[in-house]
């Protein structure tokens, strides 16, 4: 790992790796928000501006990073956010996510939408993965996506609340994005220009929904994007949280809450952890930053069930950072699929050395020996 450590010290150096590495249309549905983008650059700026007062003459110590999470123990106190159609960014990206998850003692979650299914990657992941659930319109769906986790030994499901409607991405539309790709001239041209990404893909196939595809007919499959639009278009109330509530007897997060009052309202229908979280900036971009809503609602909950913070981690110093007001535990989307994209099979296993190690030294620079022991000014 030292050479990869060398030339891909951070998560910024793997971005540009990835940004040369896979076609056009690809990068600009990993990296984009909605809008104006204006969420995706204050995620990073309200990160940026929390400081942190090192404390000196702290001795020599190893920096305690591992946590409990929901009965499970990790090694640090971050995981593998869900990513829809991740084996566009890198042909079989859920796989070697999962191989890194299981490795180093992380949780995978597996998105919905992604292109591997639980069985399969729970068969690399036994102990470390989560499914990631839209509400499907048709509660059929919803209760057979419950079983079939269930059957596979998963523990955790994570219902993500914060897409009422699809929202609109202007930079995929505009890098003419489609779901399947549409092998037009451009396309083609642009997936020429990619030779390591483009042998990938042809070597491992086109990327397919095979966790949704049972849902719909075979002979419709081009249609994917529309039809997996209309099974997850459900608009979920509250009601639809109780109905999973009762249909789901492991741990339930619900993941994309930034108000105080529904992280409350969210525990008291039946949430044993809540993530914080704007989706990466990619739903609304009059969002306030994801950071800025942590502190509140982690007072809020005060301990009654952990706090999962996302959207806008590129770096060890940001974990620490969220971790300092009052995240219990933090997971990174674009990151990892960055370094997937750049490093292919390595992709996993780098991303978290790299944000392990990040985490590490900021702890010995601020005098933290424990996460505990991380604040704020
Ligand atoms: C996402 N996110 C997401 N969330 C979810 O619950 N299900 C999904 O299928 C997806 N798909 C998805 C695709 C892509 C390309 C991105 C970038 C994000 C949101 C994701 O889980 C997480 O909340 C954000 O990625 C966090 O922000 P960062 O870490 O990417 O800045």
């Amino acid at each position: 790992m030292t050479k990869l450590n060398n030339t891909y010290p951070s998560i910024w150096h793997l971005a540009e790796r990835a940004r040369k590495r896979i076609p056009f249309f690809a990068w600009e549905y990993l990296d984009s928000g909605t809008g104006m983008e204006r969420l995706v650059e204050r995620n990073r700026a309200a990160l940026d501006a929390v400081r942190m007062m090192p404390r000196v003459l702290s001795g020599r110590f190893a920096p305690n990073m591992s946590v409990t999470l929901l009965g499970e123990t990790y090694s640090v106190p971050f995981g593998i956010a869900p990513i829809g159609l991740s084996s566009l960014m890198w042909p079989e990206a859920e796989l070697i996510l999962a191989k890194a998850a299981q490795k180093n003692d992380i949780p995978y979650c597996l998105s919905m939408v992604a292109n591997q299914t639980p069985e399969r990657v729970t068969e690399f992941a036994p102990d470390r993965t989560w499914m990631q659930i839209y509400p499907p319109s048709k509660v059929e769906i919803l209760h057979d996506l419950l079983a079939r986790s269930k059957a596979a030994g998963i523990k955790t499901i994570v219902i993500t609340v914060d897409v009422p409607a699809s929202s609109t991405r202007e930079r995929q539309l505009a890098a003419g994005l489609t779901v399947p790709p549409k092998t037009t001239a451009k396309t083609l041209w642009r997936m020429a220009k990619r030779p390591a990404w483009l042998r990938q893909t042809m070597a491992k196939g086109k990327p397919r929904f095979r966790t949704m595809e049972s849902y719909f007919p075979e002979d419709q499959m081009n249609e994917a994007a529309k039809l997996i639009a209309n099974i997850v278009d459900g608009r979920p109330d509250w009601d639809y949280l109780d109905i999973v509530r009762k249909a789901w007897d492991g741990n339930l997060i619900v993941k994309g809450v930034l108000s105080v009052e529904d992280a409350g309202k969210a525990i008291t229908h039946g949430a044993d952890a809540i993530v914080v979280s704007n989706h990466g900036g990619r739903q609304f971009d009059a969002a306030p930053a994801s950071i800025k809503a942590l502190p509140a609602i982690a007072e809020k909950v005060a301990k009654r069930v952990p706090v999962i913070f996302d959207s806008g981690i590129r770096g060890g110093l940001d974990i620490a950072r969220a971790i300092a007001l009052g995240a219990d535990f933090c997971l990174l989307g674009r990151a990892f699929l960055y370094s997937v994209a750049a490093l292919g099979d390595e992709g996993g296993d780098h991303a978290y050395e790299i944000l392990r190690n990040d985490l590490a030294n900021n702890m010995i620079q601020a005098g933290a020996k424990t996460l505990g022991d991380l604040t704020a000014l």
